[in-house]
Parts: C-alpha cells; sequence; structure tokens
C-alpha cells in the first residue's frame, strides 16, 4: 500500500457518530471534536477532486439529514444533542447482508432501484456505500446522510458517483463484478451517466487516483482496474431509460 493511500484509509475509517440502534429508533450522536478533522478531509477531498463533501458544522449535518429523509421516507426527525433520532427501519444493510453471504441479486436490485429514484428526482446520496442501504426483503431504502455532493455538479455527474461508490465498496470488500453488474443493469443507466461513470473511474492525478482505491478500501490497483473494466465495458441497455439521470 502506498504511505498516501494509508493515510487517506486511516482519515476515511475516522468514526464520525456514535450510534446507538434500538428497536425502533436509531440515535446518531457526532463525537466531539471532530469539526477540524471532517475540514481536512474536505480539503482533501477538493484536491482529489471528488465529488462530495462532508459537514464540519453540526448543524449543517443535522439540517440536511433531516431534509434527506422528510424527501426520500416521508418522516420528520427528530434533532438531539449532537445528533438526530430516526426511525429505525425493517432489514439489514447490504454490507451486513455480504459479510453474511446474503448478498443477493434482490438486495442489489433494490439499491439500484433506490439510486434510481433518488435520481430521478434530482436528488444523489453523497456516500452510497453498501451500509448505506437498508433491506427489508422488498425495498432498499438509503441511509446516512452525512456526506453530500457538490450543489453545482451536474445531476448525471452525482448519479454517476453515487453508482461508482457502490461499485467500489462491493469490489473493496471482495465481492464479484457481477454484483456490481447487476446493480449498473438494474439502475439502466442514461449514456450521459455511463460517460460519466467511464470518467470518474479512471481519474487522473496522483490524489484523485488515490481517492478511488481508498474508497475501495485500499484494493490493489491492479484488480481494480480490473474489476472497473469489467464493469464498465458492459453492453449498453436494449432499452435504456431516457431521463436526466
Ligand atoms: N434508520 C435506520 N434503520 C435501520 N438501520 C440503520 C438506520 N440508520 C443506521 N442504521 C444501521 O446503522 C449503521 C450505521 O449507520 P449510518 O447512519 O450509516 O452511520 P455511519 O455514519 O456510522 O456510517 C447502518 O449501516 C445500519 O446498519
Ligand atoms: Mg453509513
Amino acid at each position: 500500500m502506498h504511505a498516501l493511500d494509508g493515510f487517506v484509509v486511516a482519515v476515511s475509517r475516522v468514526r464520525v457518530h456514535h450510534m446507538e440502534l434500538g428497536e425502533t429508533v436509531v440515535r446518531k450522536v457526532r463525537r466531539r471534536g471532530l469539526g477540524p478533522v471532517i475540514a481536512l478531509g474536505n480539503a482533501y477531498f477538493r484536491e482529489a477532486g471528488a465529488a462530495f463533501h462532508m459537514f464540519p458544522v453540526l448543524g449543517d449535518w443535522q439540517a440536511w439529514e433531516a431534509r434527506m429523509y422528510r424527501a426520500l421516507h416521508d418522516v420528520d426527525i427528530t434533532p438531539i444533542a449532537r445528533g438526530l433520532e430516526v426511525p429505525r427501519f425493517p432489514g439489514d444493510d447490504l454490507g451486513s447482508l455480504l459479510r453474511r453471504g446474503q448478498l443477493l441479486r434482490a438486495p442489489l436490485r433494490a439499491a439500484a432501484d433506490a439510486l434510481r429514484g433518488l435520481h430521478d428526482r434530482g436528488l444523489s446520496h453523497g456516500d452510497a456505500n453498501l451500509g448505506n442501504f437498508v433491506f427489508d426483503g422488498t425495498l432498499a431504502r438509503p441511509i446516512d446522510f452525512d456526506a453530500r455532493h457538490h450543489d453545482e455538479l451536474p445531476l448525471a455527474v452525482r448519479a454517476a458517483d453515487d453508482l461508482l461508490a457502490l461499485a467500489l465498496d462491493l469490489f473493496g470488500r471482495g465481492a464479484s463484478v457481477e454484483a456490481a453488474t447487476t446493480v449498473i443493469d438494474a439502475y439502466r443507466p442514461s449514456s450521459e451517466v455511463r460517460a460519466a461513470l467511464g470518467r470518474a473511474a479512471a481519474p487522473s492525478g496522483l490524489s484523485a487516483r488515490t481517492l478511488l482505491r481508498a474508497r475501495a478500501h485500499a484494493l490493489a490497483e491492479e484488480p481494480l482496474a480490473r474489476a472497473l473494466t469489467a464493469l464498465l465495458e458492459l453492453p449498453e441497455p436494449a432499452n435504456p431509460v431516457h431521463s436526466t439521470a
């Protein structure tokens, strides 16, 4: 592992929140003193040309997470000291399913549908990793909005970044390329999103490439390149969905 990869991976694994999973609610509280760490992370993300940023200011995160829960799940969430209380959705997140060998096609397709639904409304996730979809057997509900895409980016770029985030997390956690192709096939990206995905998957510059690898859990360069190539050489879907995303 390159020294810079190690640094980026270490920073990206800093636990920003303390979670309490109750039977019906989840309490998420930000650890103290993390504002400057998040600001430093954002400076790195900017340098690396990332499409997303995090929220150094506690109130900004609370407001954004509340806005997304309202928009996507039609629930008003309760702010608590240094955090939020959200309803606990039934089921398991996709990362847990993968760990148990249960990440089959249905949850992957459901995550693709969830992203499609978000993007068709002009929204995007900003941190679409496996842990941020809770699958109940039918729906994969997006959660965890402590990162956000840069507002001014075109929807196709934000959409492609969400798809890439899922694919990189899958590759980094040792899932098959087929798992990622299942997501892309189910999502049916427009040619615009496909093009943005191709650009995002092959960044130039050391920091951008380092960030890409960090998002794939520092997977070695060669298997990552192989997986991304296999993913992006997919044939065009026979009947692509025509939308802005
Ligand atoms: N609303 C929710 N319903 C069900 N499970 C949740 C919910 N929120 C969080 N979780 C569980 O807690 C885990 C961590 O929560 P998350 O909001 O993603 O925080 P983090 O910032 O630590 O990634 C998720 O991967 C999921 O398993
Ligand atoms: Mg999460």
